[in-house]
Parts: C-alpha cells; sequence; structure tokens
C-alpha cells in the first residue's frame, strides 16, 4: 500500500461533534485491549498513528484517520472493560451505537477477535448485531504469535467453525508481530471501498 497522506482528523466523544467533512468510513471494532489501534498502525505502517496501550480502555472516543484524503480508519471504543464506571460504559455503548447506527459513510467494520480466546459472548453479540444493521464484516482473529505454534492451525479452524455457526464464511488469522494477514485485510478493505466508490 502507498500512502500519499495520512492525517489524524478527530477525536470524537459525541455524533454531534462530527462537523468535518465527510468520506467513506471503515471501523474497527472489538473488546478492550484487543488490539484494534495496534492493527490500525499496522495497516498504515505507523507506530503511534494510533494511541495503543497494554491497559485497557486506552480508546474513549471515536478516532478518525483520514488516508490519502479519500476514506477514514475510525478506531472504537472497546467494549466488555470491566473496570470502568457503569455510567462511563453506558456513554461508550450509546457512542458506538449512534456511530454504527444509520451511517451512510461506513462501508464495513473490522471486527476482531483475540485468537487465544475465540469468539466469546459479547463477541458474538456484536457480530450479530453488525449482520442485524447489514454492515458488512470482516473477522480478524488477532494475537496469533502469542498461539503455541502446534496448536495454531487447530485453533483458526475452530475460530471459523464457530464463526460459520454465526453466519460468518471467512476469518483472517492476524498479527501485528509477524503481520500474518496484512495483505488480506488491505484487500478487503479496498474492495469494499472500490464497490462503495461505483455505487
Ligand atoms: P482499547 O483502545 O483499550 O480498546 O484497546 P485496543 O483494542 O485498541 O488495543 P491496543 O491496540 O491498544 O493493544 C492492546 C495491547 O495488545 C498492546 O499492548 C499491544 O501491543 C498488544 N497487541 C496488539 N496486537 C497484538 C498482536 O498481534 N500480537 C501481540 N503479541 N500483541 C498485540
Ligand atoms: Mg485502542
Amino acid at each position: 500500500m502507498k500512502f500519499e497522506s495520512l492525517k489524524f482528523t478527530a477525536s470524537v466523544k459525541n455524533i454531534a461533534d462530527i462537523r468535518f467533512n465527510r468520506l467513506p468510513e471503515i471501523a474497527f471494532a472489538g473488546r478492550s485491549n484487543v488490539g484494534k489501534s495496534s492493527l490500525i498502525n499496522c495497516l498504515v505502517n505507523q507506530k503511534k498513528l494510533a494511541r495503543t496501550s497494554s491497559t485497557p480502555g486506552k480508546t474513549r472516543e471515536l478516532n478518525f484517520y483520514c488516508v490519502n484524503d479519500k476514506y477514514y480508519l475510525v478506531d472504537l471504543p472497546g467494549y466488555g472493560y470491566a473496570a470502568v464506571s457503569q455510567q462511563e460504559r453506558a456513554s461508550w455503548k450509546k457512542l458506538i451505537e449512534s456511530y454504527l447506527t444509520k451511517n451512510p459513510f461506513l462501508k464495513a467494520v473490522i471486527q476482531i477477535i483475540d485468537s487465544r480466546q475465540g469468539i466469546t459472548k459479547l463477541d458474538e453479540e456484536m457480530i450479530n448485531w453488525l449482520a442485524h444493521l447489514g454492515l458488512p464484516t470482516l473477522l480478524i482473529a488477532t494475537k496469533t504469535d502469542k498461539l503455541p505454534r502446534s496448536k495454531a492451525n487447530h485453533i483458526i479452524k475452530t475460530i471459523e467453525t464457530d464463526a460459520a455457526k454465526i453466519g460468518v464464511s471467512d476469518v483472517v488469522p492476524f498479527s501485528i508481530i509477524t503481520q500474518q494477514g496484512k495483505n488480506q485485510i488491505w484487500q478487503a478493505i479496498l474492495e469494499v471501498l472500490n464497490r462503495a466508490e461505483k455505487n
């Protein structure tokens, strides 16, 4: 991938605060600390464009990163982080819901799960909800570098079987360390954007 420009555009706590020029958007969703921000950095070959942390709950707003002045990669706050107040969790939920619902700019969601944990109950709820909203979703099983090598294939097969049961036909194994899956993810993103451009 070639980048003519790469910009952090805005951090948004309320949908009403989105006052900048809208472009096609690809959002990154998943449990807190799963590696959403890290995946974005890996895709754009940057270490610190999106802020990452080993402590869950780092991304608390919608963060818009503009690529080539053509589209946005949107980093979402993670779900399922227990150590925040009920009130804060409710406000994240509201923010994510209002962003994902009836958003004509949103072209696809990259849904990320931890390959060591598989599809958790909350992940399943999220995947079902994205399907209900009719949003094209790409499922990524990340942190594959942490899988025991002898078991990696079996673990990915199990995730694929579980994904198929909830209507997801593709799983992309990924790791920021080995960069496994990176090209496949770009291919999927570019396909979605091309299709959106034609419509
Ligand atoms: P929140 O913003 O809190 O929701 O988290 P996030 O999903 O954006 O996760 P983030 O990208 O901040 O990564 C969380 C931790 O996981 C960091 O310590 C990353 O270095 C680590 N991490 C992310 N992806 C990988 C991976 O593929 N392999 C390994 N080994 N570590 C990873
Ligand atoms: Mg983050």
